[in-house]
């Protein structure tokens, strides 16, 4: 094999192919969780098997089991490909893959064990923590020291949301992370009281701003112009946009804790820049739509284009709703309702979801040797039984949710509540069977992914991709056009 001139494909094929694996896993498990909300008795009375630990389940699956590995395999791709160079190191970059599917593997055994550290996305118990801490410590070197060596001037912006996102993962993961271990399997969070609430909510709001968002701008800026076959709408915009995005994303957690003890100035001041956060994601979705500009007719023929476009019209729609809901009356509704959930899920499977999908397809033919997926039909069947999969899920949860919260805060004329709380469970409980389907339609399209992926990969080869000058003229060239 000739390492020094070619690009390592092969870390980026295994990632791409545990993103789909665990995409179908973590899906399932939300399926499943989505069913016992419906009809309690399908935990069958089994501890491992209850809500409460399959909720956690469910998040880290599909965040960082099927998210994470669609960000490892395609920021290794991109960084390779627009750094006209191979990877740092294959032996740290193997450790990524080998050390991140442990982690994975120690989620799903102990969460359903009920050991959690009780802080949302951040539940897994300090040796796990650990773990993770080595392995992002790693790719940190993989990624930046590919940079170091790359044989082009520029640094393609999909790199530094890329690089972004890298470093305030390790950030937010280690600040947040901070505890005082009590037993190999329980610790005590270093922080207390309402410090404990600010920096789990710094952490979690950031987790969406970096982890579901920042990396997943970088495929955009990468495969849309690839997919179109257009230079980036305006790459000036792309800049502005990286810088105004991480600046504003930091100071916006604290309106996951409005009418708290948190102090009240500190809502305020979250609540206003989630305001402002609208201005850089839309920035953000308007230079990725209009990238297409002069090639919108690919989108007749061309399934992954579809995905590609569409998440970003679920990513402007999360980004909307996202700084309304942070409006502290607006929040007096929505907070503690399914209308959360509808909102995490418009962005979760519109978003991070169908840029995956797109960008995963996209890079599966090119990873074996082969001119396109083995059933390009099958890409569309997805993308189609997947976005009436979404519409399903987020209208019966925002008509939920906003029924929900009405139904809390009606008063009759003596001061009584209107409605008891089981009145609200029972009127919720067509919109929890509604979806429920729209997410077995949307495990469904998951499935037929899977299935073409797989028979892709049965039929191509080992692939070695020559390091050669014409993918860095290209990205010269997509910059020198905006
Ligand atoms: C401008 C961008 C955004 C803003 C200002 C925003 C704002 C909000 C607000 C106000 C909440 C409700 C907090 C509460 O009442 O507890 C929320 C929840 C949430 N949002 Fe967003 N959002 C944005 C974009 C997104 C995107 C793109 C995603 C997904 C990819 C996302 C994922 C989530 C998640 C996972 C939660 C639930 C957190 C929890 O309580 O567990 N958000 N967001
Ligand atoms: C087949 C697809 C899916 C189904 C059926 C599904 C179902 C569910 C259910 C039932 C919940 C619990 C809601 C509650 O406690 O009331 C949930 C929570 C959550 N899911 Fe999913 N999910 C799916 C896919 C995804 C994907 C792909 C992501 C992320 C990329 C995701 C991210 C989340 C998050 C962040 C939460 C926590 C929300 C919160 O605390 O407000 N889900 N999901």
């Amino acid at each position: 094999m000739d390492t020094a001139n070619n690009y390592n494909y092969k870390v980026v094929k295994q990632f791409a192919i545990a993103t789909v694996v665990w995409g179908v896993v973590g899906m399932l498990v939300g399926v499943w969780i989505a069913a016992q909300l419906a009809w309690p008795a399908l935990n069958l009375d089994i501890p491992w098997l209850t809500y409460g630990r399959l909720r956690p389940l469910h998040t880290n699956a599909v965040i960082f089991a099927f998210g994470g590995c669609a960000l490892f395999a395609t920021s290794y791709y991109v960084v390779q490909r627009t750094s006209q160079a191979r990877l740092f190191s294959d032996a740290l970059a193997a450790f990524t893959f080998w050390g991140w599917q442990a982690v994975i593997v120690a989620a799903a055994i102990t969460l359903p064990m009920g050991l959690s550290s009780g802080k949302e996305y951040a539940e897994l118990e300090w040796p796990i923590d650990i773990l993770i801490a080595l392995v992002w410590v790693a790719y940190a070197f993989v990624f930046f020291g590919t940079i170091v060596k790359r044989k082009v001037s520029h640094i393609y912006v999909a790199n530094w949301f890329f690089g972004g996102f890298i470093l305030a993962v390790a950030l937010l993961h280690i600040v947040n992370s901070a505890a005082v271990p009590v037993s190999l399997t329980k610790s005590y969070s270093a922080y207390a009281g309402v410090q404990d609430a600010m920096i789990q909510w710094w952490y979690g709001h950031n987790a969406v701003g970096f982890f579901l968002t920042a990396g997943f701008l970088g495929m955009m800026y990468y495969f849309i112009p690839k997919q179109a076959e257009r230079p980036v709408f305006s790459y000036r915009l792309s800049i502005v946009h990286f810088w105004a995005l991480i600046f504003t994303y930091m100071w916006a957690g604290p309106h996951h804790l409005h009418y708290t003890a948190l102090p009240d100035w500190a809502q305020s001041l979250g609540m206003v820049f989630s305001l402002i956060l609208l201005a850089p994601s839309w920035g953000g979705m308007i230079n990725g739509i209009m990238t297409l500009s002069g090639a919108w007719h690919k989108l007749r023929t061309d399934p992954i284009l579809k995905f590609l476009v569409v998440s970003l019209s679920f990513y402007g729609m999360a980004t909307f709703e996202g700084p309304m809901m942070s409006i502290k009356t607006v929040n007096a509704l929505s907070h503690y309702t399914d209308w959360t959930v509808g909102h995490v899920h418009a962005g979760a499977l519109g978003w991070v979801g169908f840029i995956t999908m797109g960008s995963i397809y996209y890079l599966v033919p090119r990873l074996c040797g082969k001119q396109e997926m083995w059933s390009v039909r099958l890409i569309d069947t997805h993308f189609w039984v997947a976005t009436i999969g979404i519409v399903l899920y987020i209208a019966s949860m925002w008509i939920a949710g906003v029924m929900q919260g009405l139904m809390w805060r009606a008063v009759n004329a003596d001061g009584t509540l209107t409605y008891t709380f089981v009145e609200g469970v029972k009127a919720t409980y067509p919109y929890y069977v509604i979806r429920f389907g729209g997410g077995l339609l949307y495990l469904s399209g998951m499935v037929i992914m899977a299935v073409n992926v797989f028979l892709t990969v049965r039929d191509g080869t080992a692939v070695e991709a020559r390091i050669d000058a014409v993918p860095a003229r290209k990205a010269e060239e997509l910059k020198a056009a905006a």
